[in-house]
């Protein structure tokens, strides 16, 4: 990546409250004009990234760079960003005009001029006509579109957001992410969101850094984190995955002999897939790359003998969960409901038989 297009710089940013290790060696760019998210439970470090991007929180160490200048020293104020708070930090006395200008006083534009700029944004954020309501007469949704309004009309080269929608209820939350992610490209500035919603940070972002007990995990695009998570830990936060326990046999030609205990068969994985990774690792597989039989296939090389013992039906997708013979693990299996009718009504207590491709097995070491 060259420097013209890093918008921000992280290098090795740590901080501490006293005992608490609050985010421990961060080191990560973020792109110009790119939507990053910053994934994690609460009170993996998330906020306090942000804040220390923002400037209302010092580094304990480890510097932050935004457009190439470093920001130790400089104030809030004087950085090249503005935040978004998940609790709507609008003025309830002012009505949505003056909420949207605010920060435009201290810049002693023209009237005219700022009239201009208002207006620009109250049809950005699709409230045109509502400049003159007061704030505790809009509805969530627009009182977190004014909210944002306030923050872009000051033209920040950078916008931070945490949990931006996260007070929202989910039908609005999902309108607010597709608006949020329009709302993105058409001003071209980069936005970093925080978020505990997985969903959420893989709908919204370009990248994503997965954050856990203040240390950053992975950062990657959503497909890289879906299909090719670094560690158990990113594969079990970012959708849902079965793991396998798995021993290394041995290693011939470029490729491994696993044995899976669990499924009572052996399979074969290249040798490169397995790099990162000792002797004791995991195989974790994603429920909708598992296929479902009513009798043992014949051309796949695994395949597993199992019990149904649940099935759900949820509209597009049919979820099941099958306890594997040898073992005694459950699996979950997500299908197509489509062909999971054809499977005709099998229930809870069916035999069945389950198989895979190879490359659906991601092998993960068990730190
Ligand atoms: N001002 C503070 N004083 C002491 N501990 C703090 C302070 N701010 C955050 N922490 C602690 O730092 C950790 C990370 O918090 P935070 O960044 O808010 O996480 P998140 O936003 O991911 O929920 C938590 O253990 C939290 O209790
Ligand atoms: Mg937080």
């Amino acid at each position: 990546m060259t420097q013209h297009d890093t918008m921000i710089s992280i290098r090795n940013v740590g901080k501490r409250f006293g005992p608490v290790v609050a985010v421990e060696d961060a080191c990560f760019d973020i792109r110009r004009g790119e939507f990053f998210s910053i994934l994690g439970a609460s009170g993996s470090g998330k906020t306090t990234l942000l804040r220390i991007l923002a400037g209302f929180e010092a580094a304990t160490s480890g510097a932050v760079f935004i457009d190439g200048a470093q920001m130790d020293a400089v104030p809030p104020h004087q950085r090249p960003v503005n935040m978004v708070f998940q609790n709507y930090a609008i003025f309830p006395h002012l009505n949505v005009r003056d909420n949207i200008g605010f920060g435009l006083r201290k810049l002693k534009l023209d009237r005219a001029e700022r009239q201009k700029r208002i207006g620009a944004m109250l049809d950005l954020i699709k409230l045109p006509g509502f400049g003159d309501r007061h704030a505790d007469q809009l509805s969530g949704g627009q009182r977190q579109r004014v909210a944002l309004a306030r923050a872009l009309i000051l033209r920040p080269k950078v916008l931070l957001l945490d949990e931006p929608l996260g007070a929202l209820d989910k039908q609005l939350r999902e309108q607010m992410q597709i608006e949020l992610r329009a709302l993105q490209r058409s001003v071209g500035i980069t936005f970093v969101l925080v978020t505990h919603d997985q969903e959420e940070a893989l709908t919204l972002s370009d990248r994503i850094a997965v954050m856990a007990d203040g240390r950053v995990l992975q950062v990657d695009t959503p497909a890289g984190l879906y299909e090719r998570p670094c560690s158990r830990r990113v594969a079990g936060f970012v959708g849902n995955m079965n793991f396998l326990p798995a021993r290394v046999l041995s290693q011939a030609g470029g490729a491994t002999s696993i044995d899976i205990p669990g499924c009572g068969t052996t399979c074969s994985i290249a040798t490169k897939r397995l790099e990162h990774c000792s002797s004791d690792i995991s195989l974790a597989i994603r429920p909708e790359r598992i296929t479902l039989h009513r009798s043992r296939p014949a051309a796949p090389a695994i395949a597993v003998a199992g019990v149904l013992r649940d099935r759900m039906y949820l509209g597009e997708r049919t979820h099941f969960q099958i306890e594997l013979e040898p073992g005694g693990a459950t699996v979950a299996v997500s299908s197509s409901t489509m062909k999971a009718e054809a499977l005709g009504t099998i229930g809870p207590g069916a035999q069945v038989w389950l198989s895979w491709p190879e490359d659906a097995l991601i092998p993960l070491g068990n730190e």
